[in-house]
């Protein structure tokens, strides 16, 4: 007999629904059995494209009543590791959107109902899936990079547009600025570079200490002064908290350091990705730009035109090495990766959920990587608050083997 298809719940329809195709993909493997929303017009356009599904406003009424057998959340971040705790408690694996946890005894709270109950959990941190971070994650682990010393992630993006809706309300993103502080969206950035660095892998390394520095705000105020004239309860710097921009220190176990910026306020075209990662033997560089003018960037000493020091070595765009060191899920499903959407990660998300589930091994962003990289967001704010002094990440993988 056939294995059974996981029949999956959603929870938060707007997000959720970008995984129409990657769920076309999968579809022996996996069946969408309900939705829940609290918005009646969201349910209502999942049962326009999924007459079958069943539609819930209420979460708890969804677990208990919906026969599904896997949980993915998609809801406003505040919510993320409750919901997790609750659906896993309910005997359900579990697929979270970034990020993971909000403060750190979510962080230890979904650490532990995950050892407890044996389930599945991953993080959709689909930055970690794009086709060149997937080639330089193969070639770290492959040795091209010799030792890794630095790397950088950043995520540089203007979503001022999402702090109000279409209707001029407040949205969760704009309420979330005028009250935190810190490196409020991490594991776009760190996801990639901690899988480079085998962060909670054998062998690998760990995170130790971070601290984070944030400008003033501005940019969110001048919007709303923009669209909403002065007399905005939140057209002065005063109502918000959170900076336009913040970078963010970290110190690996081995002696590594790694740099994060965040910017989701400041006017400017959108970088789609920033990393850098430099080892003993090699150096690469991204791509800025959402646009094909830049290429990713590789240098590999004894391989690349030149040599370092004497100044004459030339970077080399990384495609130029696919035909050695593709990562082998872009070059086995690249095509069928690339017609899901969002550059691949939804397919390979979802891949590695069901591949998880299926063969109960370890998923490539599991609890441990989600709450490591997720309590960026609570100690940066500590941080931030005691004027940028470095505090300690905790070991949450202390009981991994
Ligand atoms: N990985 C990525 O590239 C990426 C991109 C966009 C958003 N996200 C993440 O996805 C999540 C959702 O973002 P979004 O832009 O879709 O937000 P959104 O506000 O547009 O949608 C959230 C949805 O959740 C519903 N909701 C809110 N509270 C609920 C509750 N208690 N029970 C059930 N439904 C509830 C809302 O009605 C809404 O339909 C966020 O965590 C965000 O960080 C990730």
């Amino acid at each position: 007999m056939g294995r059974q298809p996981v029949k999956l719940a959603v929870v938060g329809g707007r997000r959720g629904a970008a995984f129409d195709r990657a769920l076309e993909a999968f579809e022996e493997r996996v069946a969408l059995t309900a939705i829940c929303d609290l918005s009646e017009e969201v349910l209502a356009e999942w049962r326009a494209r999924f007459p079958d599904i069943q539609t819930f406003v209420s979460y708890d009424e969804m677990l208990d009543k919906s026969d599904c057998t896997a949980v993915f959340i998609a809801t406003p971040v505040f919510l993320h590791a409750q919901q997790a705790v609750q659906a896993l408690q309910a005997g359900k694996h579990v697929v979270s959107e970034v990020f993971a946890a909000f403060t750190l005894d979510e962080c230890w709270q979904l650490v532990e109902t995950v050892e407890q109950t044996g389930l599945v959990y991953m993080m959709a941190e689909n930055y970690c899936y794009m086709r060149p971070n997937m080639m330089v994650l193969n070639m770290a682990q492959q040795g091209v990079f010799g030792e890794l010393t630095y790397a950088e992630g950043a995520y540089i993006h203007d979503c001022r547009d999402l702090m109000f809706s279409a209707d001029d309300q407040w949205t969760w993103r704009g309420t979330w600025r005028t009250r935190s502080i810190g490196n409020g969206y991490p594991t776009h950035s760190l996801g990639p570079v901690a899988q480079w660095m085998g962060v909670n892998r054998p062998g690998g390394d760990r995170l130790v200490s971070t601290a984070t520095w944030m400008s003033r705000p501005r940019a969110a105020s001048l919007y709303v002064r923009d669209r909403f004239g002065v007399d905005h309860p939140a057209a002065s710097d005063e109502s918000w908290k959170m900076g336009d921009t913040a970078t963010t220190v970290i110190r690996t176990q081995k002696g590594a350091v790694i740099v994060l910026r965040v910017d989701w306020a400041s006017a400017r075209p959108h970088n789609m990705t920033h990393y850098v990662l430099q080892g003993t033997q090699a150096s690469y560089i991204s791509a800025r730009r959402h646009h094909d003018r830049e290429d990713h960037l590789i240098w590999i000493d004894g391989v690349s035109p030149g040599s370092s020091p004497e100044g004459d070595a030339q970077w080399e765009p990384l495609w130029d090495y696919s035909a050695q060191y593709e990562h082998p899920y872009w070059r086995d499903w690249g095509a069928q990766a690339a017609d899901a959407g969002h550059g691949g990660g939804d397919f390979f998300v979802l891949k590695d959920f069901l591949d998880a589930i299926e063969t109960g091994s370890r998923p490539p962003v599991d609890v441990y990587d989600a709450v490591t990289w997720s309590s960026i967001v609570p100690l940066s704010a500590q941080s931030v608050a005691r004027g940028g002094a470095p505090v300690d990440i905790p070991n949450f993988g202390k009981n991994l083997a």
